[in-house]
């Protein structure tokens, strides 16, 4: 299986439908993984250095977790696009400062954890599914409030901080927008 088109095809299984989740879980917590490790470069305190190595060894243990519920379950590990992601950047801009990618990730964050619990709240899930997402939950609830409190202190010494905030979360209401009209559910990270 190598693509979103075999996963939901008229073949499909409700076996299937989950893999594909899990692989879209996995994909955005690797590429979380992968903007963390790059906002980590810029950061220009010990403080924040620390925060960031700290989420990025988060993302890179979710991105575990989600593989190895899905080898659990007798899923397999195959590429998936990235629509939040996608649609997202497309309607912010490309990131050009640390603030940006610091806004950028708090929304993204934020459909993360919206995304988790409503996976835990809806149908029923199994055991595995389940611990994995309740063990995530918490580390993704500290990852927002983090970058929360570090562009709270930007707003303090840069007001135009709050423009960019009120720009992702726009962004972020527009990609939701879209991905509804197209049936799918958002995925942050
Ligand atoms: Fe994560
Ligand atoms: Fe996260």
């Amino acid at each position: 299986m190598t693509d979103q088109a075999t996963a939901t095809g008229p073949t499909a299984t409700a076996g299937d439908d989950l893999h594909w989740l899990l692989n879209q879980y996995r994909a955005a917590e690797v590429h979380g993984a992968g903007a963390i490790m790059r906002m980590s470069k810029l950061a220009e305190t010990s403080a924040l250095r620390a925060s960031l190595v700290r989420h990025l060894r988060d993302e890179a243990v979710h991105a575990w977790l989600w593989t190895r519920a899905l080898e659990d379950l007798g899923g397999e590990v195959f590429t998936v696009p990235e629509p939040y992601q996608q649609h997202l950047s497309s309607h912010y801009g490309i990131p050009r400062s640390l603030d940006d990618m610091l806004v950028l990730t708090l929304v993204s964050e934020k459909r993360g954890v919206a995304q988790y619990v409503n996976h835990l709240d809806g149908a029923p899930a199994s055991k595995t599914i389940q611990q994995t997402l309740r063990a995530i939950i918490k580390d993704e609830e500290w990852h927002v409030r983090y970058i929360r409190e570090e562009l709270d202190d930007r707003m303090r010494r840069n007001r135009s901080v709050a423009g960019l905030i009120e720009r992702a979360e726009a962004a972020d209401e527009r990609a939701l927008a879209e991905l509804k009209a197209h049936g799918s559910a958002p995925i942050g990270w």
